[in-house]
């Protein structure tokens, strides 16, 4: 009998294929998000499960896994929805799907940088309350990107895809990580040994760490008022990472002059506030949302359950 695996989403076909072709898989063909409960009733007799970030695995819903469960393979590469102490306390694997998705968030940050600076949202919003009036010399100026000093937190896979990405619309690349680049991996960018200087230096400040314990709300006030006049926060990371009241309260008062976001505090219910904000971009979590992008992260989970179930290590183990 082939292993039984529990998807717990719609995943593209090319995947959902090859896991039937692999497991006794349970798909979700309606794409409708499932409670701790369901998941836990689905998982009855599983050998593993195949969750993604909406899905919160939280102690809860592992300790209520039956013993057969021997290890989950996410779908993306974040893994701050699982509680990997439960997980490791159970014996049950984490396996993640990093490095596929670099590209695309990559892409969506600067979709996010250009909107926010270019003012995309309330360009949009004009034409679609029908209120355009015409073309008007100082209509809508935003600013450009050639010049401007991007700041990067975290200057991992994506910060330094990101950084590629912007040093091609002329921008400044400031970074602060937790360890330096090798002189070869900085390039020109500048590298700030605190949050707080890195802060003082990004006309663009974007997010690129992990969501931790130790980052959960370091965007906050202090760190915001650092900011140079006109600067934007981007976040492609997590909502976690931002403490949404100082965030909206430098929007509102002007602190902060724009934002793109596609992540945020409890997702999907995010802050109503964002949406009287003018000056925010907003999307829907979608950074690694490209048909290429989801089905090489659908094939790398699976690669990691195929490795797990021949009795070799995951090629992506968390923990
Ligand atoms: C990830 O992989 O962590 C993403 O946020 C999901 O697209």
């Amino acid at each position: 009998m082939p292993p039984r695996l529990v998807i717990t989403r719609q995943l593209p076909l090319a995947v959902e294929a090859r896991a039937e072709r692999g497991f006794d898989a349970h798909l979700n063909v309606e794409d409708k998000p499932l409670s701790t409960a369901e998941i836990v009733a689905l998982a009855a007799k599983a050998d593993a499960l195949l969750p993604c970030v909406a899905d919160p695995i939280d102690k809860a819903l592992i300790d209520a896994l039956p013993a057969s469960v021997k290890i989950i393979a996410n779908f993306g590469v974040g893994t701050d929805h699982i509680d990997l102490g439960a997980a490791a306390a159970r014996g049950i694997l984490v396996t993640n799907t990093p490095g596929v998705l670099t590209d695309a968030t990559a892409d969506l940050t600067l979709l996010l940088i250009l909107a926010a600076l270019r003012r995309a949202a309330e360009g949009q919003r004009l034409i679609m309350d029908d209120d355009w009036q015409g073309w008007g010399p100082t209509q809508l100026m935003g600013r450009s990107l050639q010049g401007k000093r991007l700041g990067l937190l975290g200057m991992g896979r994506i910060g330094q895809a990101v950084a590629k990405r912007a040093t091609a619309f002329g921008m400044k690349i400031h970074y602060h990580n937790r360890s330096r680049l090798s002189p070869n991996d900085e390039g020109q960018a500048i590298y700030h040994d605190t949050l707080e200087s890195l802060a003082r230096h990004a006309d663009v400040l974007s997010l690129h760490c992990a969501a931790t314990p130790e980052t959960r709300g370091i965007i906050n006030e202090d760190i915001l008022s650092l900011l140079p006049p006109g600067a934007i926060l981007i976040n492609t990371a997590r909502g976690d990472i931002v403490d949404d009241d100082a965030l909206i309260n430098g929007l509102e008062n002007g602190q902060v002059s724009g934002a793109g976001l596609d992540v945020f505090m409890g997702e999907p219910n995010i802050d109503p506030r964002y949406r009287s904000c003018k000056n925010v971009f907003l999307l829907p979590h979608m950074g690694s949302a490209t048909l290429e992008t989801r089905t090489d992260m659908g094939m790398l989970a699976l690669d990691n359950l195929d490795a797990f179930f021949v009795g070799a290590t995951p090629p992506h183990l968390v923990s």
